[in-house]
């Protein structure tokens, strides 16, 4: 029964790697070297696939792999019907913030916040009861309101360096953010025993990291 994992490259990837290998799954290549998106690994009926963050919950969504190591901040934008979040991995930790610039008051009435994270921002700034025209962005954010764009914007903040670089400060708290073990829910039926190894697997490294 062949199993895909769809991993987040980058940052999670290099943070994702040390777990899977603990867990007993490496991948047959180093997949830092290589322009390939398919990695055969060192079990015949696991393979991965190395994609953008924000793609990872769409292939699990759709069943196009079976499971998933996606950021929470991804997974908060996209349709996860079809999706169990099984294990909390506990790697990539960062918060989910408003910003704006140092010292600024917020204008009453309608704000303008620039976002990659439109879905988490728009029910965010409903729950405050605050109306807020969303405009989306695919990163560098804090260019926003130093150009007017924007009053605020909402992001990741891991150091805090990026927006103290650019004479912004973090406001409110929206969401802990972490990466997560995801599974298509059809999946989890269908290929029950080698899935519920893994994450059993995981689980454990997971745990022995926490404690250690
Ligand atoms: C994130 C985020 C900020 C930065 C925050 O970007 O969008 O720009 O990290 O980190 P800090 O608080 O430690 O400075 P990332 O590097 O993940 O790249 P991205 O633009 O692709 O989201």
């Amino acid at each position: 029964m062949q199993i895909t994992i769809a991993l987040t490259k980058g940052r999670i990837l290099k943070e994702t790697l040390p777990l899977l290998a603990a867990a007993g799954l490496e991948p047959l290549e180093d997949i830092a070297q290589s322009r390939k998106l398919i990695f055969p690994t060192n079990q015949d009926n696991v393979r991965l696939l190395i994609l953008r963050g924000s793609d990872v919950p769409t292939y699990v969504q759709h069943g196009a792999a079976d499971l998933g190591v996606a950021g929470k901040d991804n997974l908060l934008e996209h349709d996860t019907s079809n999706i169990y979040e099984p294990l909390d991995l506990k790697i990539a930790r960062c918060r989910l913030m408003t910003a704006g610039i140092k010292g600024a008051a917020l204008p009453k009435g309608r704000i303008k916040v620039a976002t990659k994270f439109v879905q988490s921002a728009k029910r965010y700034y409903a729950a405050q009861g605050r109306q807020a025209d969303i405009i989306k962005l695919y990163g560098a954010m804090e260019l926003a309101p130093l150009m007017d764009l924007a009053d605020e914007i909402v992001d990741i903040v891991d150091t805090g360096n990026t927006l103290k670089a650019n004479g912004l400060e973090a406001r409110e708290h929206i969401a802990h953010i972490s990466s997560r073990l995801i599974v298509n829910k059809a999946s989890m039926k269908m290929k029950y025993g080698p899935i519920n190894t893994l994450i059993e697997r995981l689980r454990h490294v997971v745990c022995a990291r926490e404690t250690a």
